[in-house]
């Protein structure tokens, strides 16, 4: 895409798997083994335009009061995912690397969570982040719980950012995109939030593909992002 001003950071709440399925007559399972194909495009895409970082939003602290069978789905969906794709993320130069809680995920996906990162991590064009077990708030309180076990007196903003998950050389996302046309933000990445653009698009996960993300993108770059300040013209006139 000529003269487009690229995120460097993109966030994505993948929603709509069940209503993709629901609409076929499928089980909601259906929409989430179809989902995985949409995310896999947007790695791609993203690593061909340059990209740094992507976040993925793949299960919340929320989640796991959805039937069983249907979260069991999920963490063997994810095992069976990183088993296959180990070796083409490490060809294709991609880091992979999970936020969210580690103490209640099954054991035999937080083993290839573990083994994704640790055979990707001297990989480097493209830094792909899976939010699993994943809540804003529950992070926040993780970091406060350590702030304090570590004895601190005092803390800032730069000490905050310190204990939270993504690594600290990872900037806030830019952009952030739900689809499925849910416009909320449902205790996803709430601490980096701050100055994120928005993009909703009313297509389910499974249905969003490059396309889609391009129009994302194209819209993005169009937006003057003002951090609380103002207008690049209105600076020059005060
Ligand atoms: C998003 O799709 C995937 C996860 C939350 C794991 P949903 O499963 O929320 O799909 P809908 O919203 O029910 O259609
Ligand atoms: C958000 O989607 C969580 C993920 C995409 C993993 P949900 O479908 O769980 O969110 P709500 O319940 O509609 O807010
Ligand atoms: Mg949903």
């Amino acid at each position: 895409m000529p003269n487009i001003r690229l995120p460097s950071h993109v966030a994505f709440i993948m929603d709509g798997n069940g209503r993709w399925a629901k609409k076929r007559g499928l089980p909601r399972i259906y929409g989430h083994a179809e989902g995985v194909k949409s995310a896999e495009r947007i790695i791609q895409t993203a690593k061909e335009l340059g990209i740094k970082y992507l976040t993925f939003y793949a299960f919340s602290t929320e989640n796991w009061k959805r039937p069983e069978e249907e979260v069991n789905f999920l963490m063997e969906l994810l095992r069976w995912y990183l088993r296959e794709k180990i070796p083409s993320f490490v060809e294709d130069d991609i880091r992979i690397s999970f936020i969210g809680r580690r103490d209640r995920i099954p054991q035999e996906t937080l083993k290839w969570m573990e083994r994704a990162e640790k055979e990707t991590a001297r990989c480097g064009s493209l830094w792909v982040f899976v939010a699993v077990d994943y809540g804003g708030r529950d992070e926040l309180v993780r970091a406060v719980n350590r702030i304090i076990s570590e004895k601190k007196r005092k803390v800032d903003e730069k000490l905050i950012r310190r204990y939270l998950d993504l690594p600290l050389e990872v900037p806030d996302p830019d952009l952030l995109i739900r689809t499925a046309g849910e416009k909320r933000v449902s205790n996803f990445l709430l601490w980096y939030l701050s100055y994120t653009e928005f993009y909703f698009a009313d297509v389910l996960w499974p249905d969003f593909g490059k396309e889609e993300f391009l129009k994302a993108l194209q819209d993005f770059s169009k937006r003057v992002r003002k951090f609380g300040g103002l207008f690049p013209d209105e600076e020059e006139n005060s």
